[in-house]
């Protein structure tokens, strides 16, 4: 049989999607509210003056190549692992830092006016040397979304097929977590994502 190959979900990340559908309030309802909560945020910041983003587990690039497009100031890095990082590489803007790496074996020292994390927490196993990580690096804001919202249960470590995770995380001890580390925060609860917009 000649199947015709699906693409990944990814791969229907391209330029093409990324100017029409990707940011459509109809075509996304449940994704949208989160995409659009970042968008909006960088496009207030950038009215003040240029703002950097870095963009950690960014996989395609998505809201990174919607906010160079479209917003005056803005640069972002992505950082991810190889075979998403082709499909990012495709989409944003030429000459945009990209960077291969694993985001748990320590951050680079550059410093970044905003460092998003959505939809990677439940990913990786825990949260806690990383977003330390990010506070040292991150010079205001730091926005991470929560697919789902945190609830009491602190499942760690649950692993998902050979090496992908979907942990879910204490509300109470993410938040303890945040409180340990001098930050002051804002929990907004989307329709489904939650989103935390840390002042660091
Ligand atoms: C669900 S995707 C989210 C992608 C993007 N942030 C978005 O909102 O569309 C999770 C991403 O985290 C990346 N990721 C998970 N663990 C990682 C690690 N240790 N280092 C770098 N990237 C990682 C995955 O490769 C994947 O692209």
């Amino acid at each position: 049989m000649n199947a015709m190959k699906q693409p990944t979900m990814w791969e229907t990340y391209t330029k093409k999607y990324l100017e029409s559908d990707y940011m459509r309030k109809d075509k996304s309802p449940q994704q949208e509210e989160s995409r659009y909560y970042v968008y909006d945020m960088m496009q207030r910041m950038a009215a003040d003056g240029d703002v950097s983003m870095l963009d950690l587990g960014c996989g395609p690039g998505a809201v990174d190549t919607v906010a160079m497009n479209r917003i005056d100031g803005v640069t972002c890095t992505g950082m991810d692992t190889e075979n998403i990082l082709g499909h990012a590489k495709k989409n944003v803007p030429k000459g945009t830092p990209f960077v291969e790496c694993d985001i748990l074996r320590g951050l680079p020292s550059e410093e970044y006016d905003v460092v998003n994390i959505r939809h990677v927490l439940e990913h990786v196993p825990g949260y806690e040397v990383l977003l330390s990580e990010v506070f040292r690096i991150a010079r205001k804001r730091v926005i991470i979304t929560f697919f789902m919202p945190l609830g009491e249960d602190d499942h760690y470590h649950v692993l998902y097929g050979s090496r992908s995770f979907r942990n879910k995380y204490s509300k109470e001890r993410f938040e303890e977590f945040l409180r340990v580390c001098g930050v002051w925060w804002d929990r907004r609860c989307l329709t489904t994502n939650v989103i935390y917009d840390i002042r660091v």
